[in-house]
């Protein structure tokens, strides 16, 4: 059942059945700045409304009825990140199974509103941690320690009852393996909630070219530790696919939603799979497809 579904991840969420999927890993945009949808209005003639208009009429205006987040403004300030998020986060836990996990990857900005809002949607008794993923690459600021870490917040949909299979886990290195024993060091140790991680190397193989790509390793422990072979794991930020390469590699079944062009194209390829469309072509996608018809004859008038 492994699917890449290119649309607006919130319709597509809707239209996901309830307690149908193991695992969710997301890695929304940190920067909402770029996803700005207005308030769609309407104006109605009412006796009673705040507004005269053409021929002495009264007027009054309206929200157009719709999804929460499109009502209320989805504005380039900070709160509305999680006005953005909360309908998402919603419908994600009505899909996710009883013992299933949701995963939110995001930036230290942003991560203790979110927390909150998660607290909120899951219950604080279904928090289980906040791993620091930390890795050391870029510009280093000389004003500030230079930030080199994101927050992943694991929720569970129950407290007590979830998927999680340590021994499933890589293994990481002992700081002092001399201290503890050649067998041991050899073996290495579990990780902690603190991952050391190197990024996705901009020279490596691993590479996709899609610029928010994260590491494939990271993906591997979330989805060994978190779901069991033959699970099913959503991811509706998807980007370049990450986690879905990670189920594969892991004999898991996937599910990622992305409305970019671009990250449907890397997906394809990288997933040897052909995405279904939900989204009809743009307008300018769509006049050429039109201009292209024409000059073939397919259909009438002039290009
Ligand atoms: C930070 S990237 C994810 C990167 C991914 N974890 C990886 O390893 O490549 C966030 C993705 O969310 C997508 N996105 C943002 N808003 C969306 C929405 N409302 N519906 C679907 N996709 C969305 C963007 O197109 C982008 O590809």
């Amino acid at each position: 059942m492994n699917r890449i579904v290119h649309g607006e991840n919130l319709s597509v969420l809707r239209t996901l059945a309830t307690e149908s999927v193991d695992l969710i890993y997301i890695d929304p945009p940190f920067n909402t700045g770029r996803r700005q949808k207005r308030p769609r209005i309407k104006t109605i003639r009412d006796v009673e409304g705040d507004r005269t208009g053409f021929g002495g009429n009264r007027y009054r205006t309206e929200l157009v009825a719709g999804s929460p987040e499109l009502a209320a403004g989805y504005l380039d300030s900070f709160d509305d990140y999680i006005g953005f998020l909360r309908p998402r986060v919603e419908e994600a836990r009505r899909i996710l199974k009883p013992e299933g996990s949701f995963f939110l990857h995001v930036d230290p900005r942003e991560v203790h509103y979110c927390k909150v809002m998660l607290d909120e949607v899951f219950g604080r008794p279904c928090f289980r941690n906040e791993i620091i993923w930390a890795y050391d690459y870029g510009a280093r600021s000389s004003k500030s320690w230079p930030a080199k870490h994101d927050n992943i917040l694991w929720y569970t949909n129950h407290p007590k009852r979830y998927t999680f299979d340590l021994n499933a886990s890589d293994r990481i290195p002992y700081m002092a393996p001399k201290l503890v024993g050649a067998a041991k060091a050899a073996r290495g140790k579990t990780p902690t909630d603190v991952w050391w991680h190197t990024i996705v190397s901009p020279t490596g193989k691993e590479k996709t070219g899609y610029a928010t790509q994260k590491p494939l390793g990271m993906l591997e422990r979330i989805v060994r530790v978190h779901s069991k072979p033959g699970d099913v794991v959503l991811d509706f930020f998807a980007g370049s696919g990450t986690t879905g390469a990670a189920a594969s590699k892991n004999g898991r079944e996937f599910l990622l939603i992305d409305e970019s062009d671009e990250a449907i194209a890397v997906m394809e390829k990288r997933l040897g799979l052909v995405a279904e469309r939900t989204k009809k072509p743009r307008k300018r996608a769509a006049k050429k497809i039109v201009e292209t018809a024409q000059v073939a004859g397919v259909i009438k008038g002039t290009a």
